[in-house]
């Protein structure tokens, strides 16, 4: 199989697209022909070697993708050669695995592909949509007719955000960074688009919300915005802190008054009955048409240097994904 090797750690000129032996299934694993990679910011985090998560070397990168199930041990029944699907996770260890032309999986970690989607579309489900779902959903406990904020929309799980937060019931905010991210954000059904990057965009964001404030904030970048959130929040409104890239200072009496929560996810804390539940109603959305990946950008597996340095790069617009070659 063709699979990126890291040796290294480093930049991106460490991903080496490599030869490597094709894998066997496990008793109760699955192996997926792989069609499209999610790229994911956490990649580049571990693929420099300063990340909490420091995997052994060499390793292939990546969480998420899909593609078509090329053979299954002889204990799966839930999944036959031929089935398309998406996974989250591989059989390799977190984070690990994905970036490759087959990809070894336990059951758990595969998924159906609906028909609508396309194999791209499925590589921006896995690790994005359950993010979003989770942070909405399990943590933020997020109820129809509340107003959520995302917080850097135009991306993978900004956008995945968007859409859920619409399917539950909720008036949405989101922001972004360029006119196409603005342009994109409201496409997906966010009530108003607000540019992160303008002088009075808090300011714009408190107008909307008529003085309320927000109920629920999904974060991407809670270094530069922890603290305006807490001030932007409603009486007892909660923040989600899904990205962050450093330390920031904040005014805790601001959480006081209000009774308000800052809550940490980390997709990876999720067991593994919780993960079932929230597959199950993300794949009654795409089967419903009410949820739909956005690829942004496809490029071949060999270019994955070029897919880090787009992925940290300002200006998203939908997920990034890679094309193993046939
Ligand atoms: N906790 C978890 O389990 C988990 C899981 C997945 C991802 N994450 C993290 O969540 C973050 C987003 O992931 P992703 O896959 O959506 O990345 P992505 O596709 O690269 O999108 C990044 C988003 O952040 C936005 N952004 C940039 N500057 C911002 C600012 N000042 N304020 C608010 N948003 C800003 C970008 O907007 P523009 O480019 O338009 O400026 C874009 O919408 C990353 O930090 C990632 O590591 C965490």
């Amino acid at each position: 199989m063709h699979a990126i090797v890291i040796r290294e750690f480093g930049g991106p000129e460490v991903l080496k697209l490599e030869e490597r032996p094709d894998p066997v299934p496990g008793k109760a694993q699955v192996i997926v022909g792989v069609r499209a990679v999610g790229v994911n910011p956490v990649d580049t985090y571990i693929r420099s070697g300063t990340y909490a998560l420091v995997p052994p070397l060499p390793y292939t990168p990546g969480s998420d993708g899909a593609g078509i199930v090329q053979a299954v041990g002889e204990l799966v029944r839930a999944f036959a050669p031929g089935d398309r699907v998406y996974f989250c996770g591989t059989a390799t260890g977190l984070a690990t695995g994905a970036y490759a032309s087959l990809a070894v999986c336990e059951t758990s970690q595969v998924h159906r592909l609906p028909e609508r989607l396309s194999f791209a579309q499925g590589a921006a489900v896995g690790v994005p949509y359950a993010t979003a779902h989770r942070a909405l959903v399990s943590r933020a406990a997020a109820r129809p007719g509340e107003i959520a904020l995302v917080h850097g929309a135009s991306g993978g799980v900004g956008i995945a955000a968007v859409q859920i937060a619409r399917m539950l019931g909720l008036t949405v905010l989101g922001t972004a960074g360029s006119p196409e991210g603005l342009e994109l954000v409201s496409r997906q059904g966010a009530h108003h688009a607000i540019d992160h990057r303008g002088p009075d965009h808090v300011e714009r964001i408190r107008e909307l919300t008529g003085g309320h404030g927000v109920d629920v904030i999904v974060e991407m970048l809670a270094n530069v915005n922890l603290d305006r959130d807490l001030g932007l929040l409603a009486p007892h409104g909660r923040v989600v802190v899904v990205g962050n890239r450093g330390r920031i200072e904040i005014d805790p009496r601001q959480t006081m008054g209000k009774e308000s929560a800052i809550l940490g996810m980390v997709l990876w804390a999720a067991s593994t009955g919780e993960l079932e539940a929230v597959h199950a109603a993300l794949g009654d959305g795409f089967e419903r048409g009410v949820l739909t990946p956005v690829v942004g950008r496809e490029l071949p597996l060999a270019e994955a240097p070029k897919a880090h340095e787009l992925v940290m790069a300002p200006g998203a617009r939908g997920k990034i994904v890679l094309v193993p070659a046939a």
